[in-house]
């Protein structure tokens, strides 16, 4: 039997407050749903064609697992959940963080200094992730916090733009942790928290694995190139088995202003002069300007590892991971006890990444893990046309990966994991977003669109991307052959999304159930719902395809009938982004991003509740990210 590495005591904790010092029998179900399984010693064995096959076009209606009523597409600005079930709302941005008083309150006009963001919730929820402390009764969440709407985050919007207003949407930037406690159904943040605490756009952190310390890392500030100052665009987000959180640094190269001749190396990554994502920090502070500083954008699109049960701890960037515009990183466990940490990076025609740990996870907690992601193998996907695939590995002197085309080291290929995936020719796919596990050890990972794709180009369509103009998007799912660390895989399409009525036919899909599309959230949960997330963008959304979706939403599917049905609809110009739940299936989280985003994804401060209100309602009030306790009347399992 697997050891339950989760719930393994770290008797070498110092005396900060530890989550490992509280006995719960039930912490094994904070993994991701795969991960308990796996923990749990269940590997199923490969199902061959049979299973291959079994994928949503297959299995009957009136799933076992889904027991509620589907609610229908909306345009209001409210959450929409099925009857039986509460929508309440906790977190929003700007809301204190371990603190309470009238000085860290939320000033509705945007006016709040930057000294009094670095004690609030950041903008932008994100991934978000449920540590149980007492059961079901209390916990932290732990949020990331993608980006910032300088329109709301301002009651100026970028009119002007000053140092203190730099230091503002840095600090709006990262991670939140937070303290959250049940009273009669009704959750609620603990102000004060010993685990309350903030991780910015500037909070010092390491980096580890075979590109610290390299060339390409060093910078004035930072000669020895180990030390780096903050995280940013963070995404998606993962746990692992050992109790940590991994936060993803998705388009972190939007926030870097380059020159005018850049480098192949920049061009690769898209940087631009002026930055790519309008957010103007390189105007007042040079970290940002790359012109000056060319290497700080390869400090940037790790993943990076947080131990939210010691908060004095620093958070390490691990590079071993490979860079890259990191959607999540998602952990399974071998049956021998190794990490594997699936990836998406959500860019047009970029790559899924797996990174296979060299050793096996010890007991012991944060503190016996902590080089545990610095030593192993990242693999990139290749997909073949006849539902095969390969794991290629990114090791440098293997293969093209040398010194002769460019890469001096290992630090090298891992700091351009782009160009050497180009020159492994691995699968360039359809933006690739969240990746989980489910129960019988099947991959899934949402393709949220491509409206690049198209026949006759380079690349064209392939068995795993194959529709032009993907509007809509699609999962794949794979199995890897052997266990999780196998290099060779079993790869099927779980559903192509779409609306039934479209008269493109590429845009229709195969759902079988309630239509939706852009999926980009995923989350298994401990009764092995599949939860998917959708992200159709603001530019796109009610228009086109998109015609008759209405506003973002959240549903739930059956990875065994391949049957989805929609669960919840979100409030105008949203995404939802991000699910967790407590240990008893009863209480689910869920954070809403950008309400009220315009096309622009910037509002006007004039008007920063023109398109939506929520969650206040209160005409005017600055629209809120959040996040969303879902729970049923009756007290019972989420999803029946
Ligand atoms: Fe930040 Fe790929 O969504
Ligand atoms: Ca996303
Ligand atoms: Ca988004
Ligand atoms: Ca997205």
């Amino acid at each position: 039997m697997a050891k339950d590495y989760a719930s393994m005591e770290d008797s070498n904790r110092s005396s900060n407050p530890s989550i490992h010092d509280i006995s719960d029998p039930t912490r094994r179900t904070l993994l991701r749903g795969g991960l308990g399984a796996t923990l749990s010693g269940l590997l199923a064995p490969l199902g061959g064609a049979a299973a291959l096959t079994a994928c949503a076009s297959t299995g009957s209606a009136g799933s076992p697992l889904l027991g509620f009523k589907s609610v229908p597409i909306s345009t209001t600005d409210t959450i929409v959940v099925p009857e039986g079930y509460t929508a309440q709302v906790i977190a929003p941005w700007g809301d204190p963080v371990g603190l309470s008083g009238e000085n860290h309150a939320f000033k509705e006009d945007g006016s709040n200094s930057a000294a009094q963001q670095e004690t609030q919730l950041g903008m932008h929820h994100d991934g978000i992730h449920y540590y149980a402390l007492n059961g079901a009764q209390s916990g932290m969440l732990v949020m990331n916090h993608e980006y910032t709407d300088e329109g709301l985050l301002f009651s100026d919007g970028m009119k002007t733009w000053t140092p203190e207003k730099v230091r503002k949407a840095q600090a709006a930037h990262g991670v939140s942790i937070i303290e959250v406690e049940q009273r009669n159904g009704q959750w609620a943040l603990v102000n004060p928290s010993p685990w309350a605490r903030r991780i910015t756009a500037s909070t010092p952190m390491t980096v580890g694995g075979p590109a610290a310390g390299h060339a390409l890392m060093q910078t004035a500030a930072d000669p020895g190139g180990r030390r780096v100052l903050g995280t940013i665009n963070n995404c998606g987000s993962g746990i692992t088995p050992w109790g940590t959180y991994l936060t993803c640094e998705e388009n972190f190269i939007n926030y870097f202003s380059g020159g005018d001749t850049p480098s192949e190396h920049e061009k690769r990554w898209g940087l631009k002069k002026g930055g790519a994502g309008g957010y103007r920090w390189h105007e007042h502070d040079a970290r940002f300007d790359a012109t000056k500083n060319p290497n700080e954008p390869n400090r940037f699109g790790w993943v990076v590892e947080i131990d939210p049960s010691n908060p004095s701890s620093t958070p390490v960037k691990r590079t071993a991971l490979g860079r890259a515009a990191h959607e999540g990183a998602t952990v399974a466990v071998t049956q021998d006890g190794r990490a594997v940490v699936y990836m998406g990076e959500d860019a047009r025609f970029e790559y899924i990444y797996k990174f296979v740990s060299r050793d096996r996870i010890q007991p012991g907690g944060a503190r016996a893990n902590a080089t545990l992601l610095d030593h192993g193998t990242l693999y990139v996907a290749k997909f073949n046309a006849d539902g095969s695939g390969q794991w290629l590995p990114l090791t440098h002197g293997q293969g093209p990966l040398t010194a002769a085309n460019g890469f001096a080291d290992q630090g090298e290929v891992l700091i351009k994991s782009r160009q050497a995936s180009d020159q492994l020719g691995a699968t360039k796919m359809d933006r690739p977003e969240w990746i989980d596990v489910d129960k019988n050890g099947w991959v899934y990972c949402t393709l949220t669109n491509n409206s690049n794709r198209a026949v006759g180009k380079n690349p064209g369509l392939d068995a795993t991307n194959p529709r032009a103009n993907n509007s809509m998007g699609n999962i794949i799912r794979w199995k890897d052959e052997g266990d999780f660390h196998g290099t060779t895989l079993k790869w099927n399409h779980f559903v192509l999304a779409g609306d039934p009525a479209n008269t493109r036919a590429e845009a229709r899909g195969n759902v079988k159930g309630d239509m939706f599309a852009c999926p980009d959230g995923l989350w298994t949960d401990a009764r092995g719902v599949l939860w998917i997330q959708t992200d159709m963008s603001t530019s796109a959304m009610g228009k086109g395809d998109l015609a008759r979706l209405g506003n973002n939403m959240m549903l739930a599917a059956d990875p065994a009938t391949g049957e989805i049905r929609r669960f919840l609809t979100g409030p105008r110009g949203c995404e939802i982004t991000g699910a967790t739940g407590t240990p008893d299936g009863r209480t689910m989280f869920i954070n809403i991003q950008h309400p009220g985003e315009s096309p622009s994804e910037r509002s006007d401060p004039a008007e920063p509740g023109k398109l939506s209100n929520w969650p206040s309602g209160k005409a005017g009030s600055r629209p809120r990210s959040a996040t969303v306790v879902i729970r049923k009347r009756d007290g019972g399992l989420i999803g029946t």
